[in-house]
């Protein structure tokens, strides 16, 4: 592959906070629609490395591309322009306010970070739509007009997690998606994510190692802010060093 042609590219970066190295020379490649399970135990650097992708840090030295385009000094919202998307937590500010006017809310922050602020009358129309649509997609469509505070926590991760497709992005950062919810729940959340379109790749953070494995095609194990072991989910999961770090032994 040419580095055109990767979703994402990164190279040598890294990122420290006071005198404390967080993210060690990490270089890794995604292709296009590959689904990347990224594995590590707590503090490992996954969400500094997240952070670093999406431009919510920037790292002090090395490269991020996005399909071939170098976007490591870019803004989150240019990034987000260039096919990029990140679940936010953004629905659970209004509590007492309505599923879908949240959702709607959370529609226009995000597209006025991607587009114009300029905002006409026909444009809330849409978003009401896009925001009943996003609802269905998770099955809340019947639960849309409950305030918040009614919705469970499963609920508005299914919710948060329709918002990020519906910006029809090519690469999405899943952090820690599972994470706090029902086994039931856990079920949901896992067949909606299989269900995301190949022309989405996929990185998904988890920290234990067999939650999301059957999502996975690739893994990256991150240990100490370093890039341990890279590759096929099979080779990953037999290699010493992924033995190492979870078993300690
Ligand atoms: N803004 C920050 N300032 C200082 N230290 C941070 C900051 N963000 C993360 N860290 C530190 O970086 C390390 C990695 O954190 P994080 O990326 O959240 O790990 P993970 O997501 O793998 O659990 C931790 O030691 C954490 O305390
Ligand atoms: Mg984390």
């Amino acid at each position: 592959m040419t580095t055109a042609e990767y979703a994402l590219e990164i190279t040598n970066l890294c990122k420290a906070f006071g005198g404390l190295a967080v993210t060690k020379n990490v270089s890794l490649k995604v292709r296009p629609g590959e689904r990347r399970l990224m594995i590590g135990p707590n503090g490992a650097g996954k969400t500094t490395l997240f952070n670093q992708i999406t431009g919510d840090m920037l790292p002090n030295s090395g490269q991020v591309k996005l399909f071939g385009r170098d976007i490591t000094r870019l803004r989150p919202d240019q990034r987000a322009h260039c096919g990029l998307s990140r679940t936010y937590q953004i629905i659970t500010l209004f509590t007492q306010d309505t599923l879908e006017h949240n959702v709607t809310l959370g529609l226009m922050g995000l597209r006025r970070e991607r587009w114009q602020p300029v905002r006409s009358l026909a444009s809330y129309g849409d978003l009401a739509r896009e925001s009943r649509r996003i609802l269905a997609m998770v099955g809340l469509e019947d639960r849309a007009s409950h305030p918040v505070s009614d919705i469970a926590y499963g609920e508005k991760r299914r919710v948060e997690l329709a918002m990020a497709l519906a910006q029809k992005p090519r690469l999405l950062l899943l952090d820690e998606p599972l994470a706090g919810l029902s086994s039931s729940e856990r079920t949901t959340v896992k067949a909606l994510i299989a269900a995301i379109p190949r022309e989405t790749a996929v990185i998904m953070i988890e920290h234990d190692m067999d939650t999301a494995l059957d999502l996975a095609e690739t893994v990256t194990l991150l240990n100490y802010g370093s890039v341990i072991v890279d590759g096929e989910r099979d080779a990953v999961i037999a290699d010493a060093k992924t033995r190492e770090v979870y078993l300690g032994n």
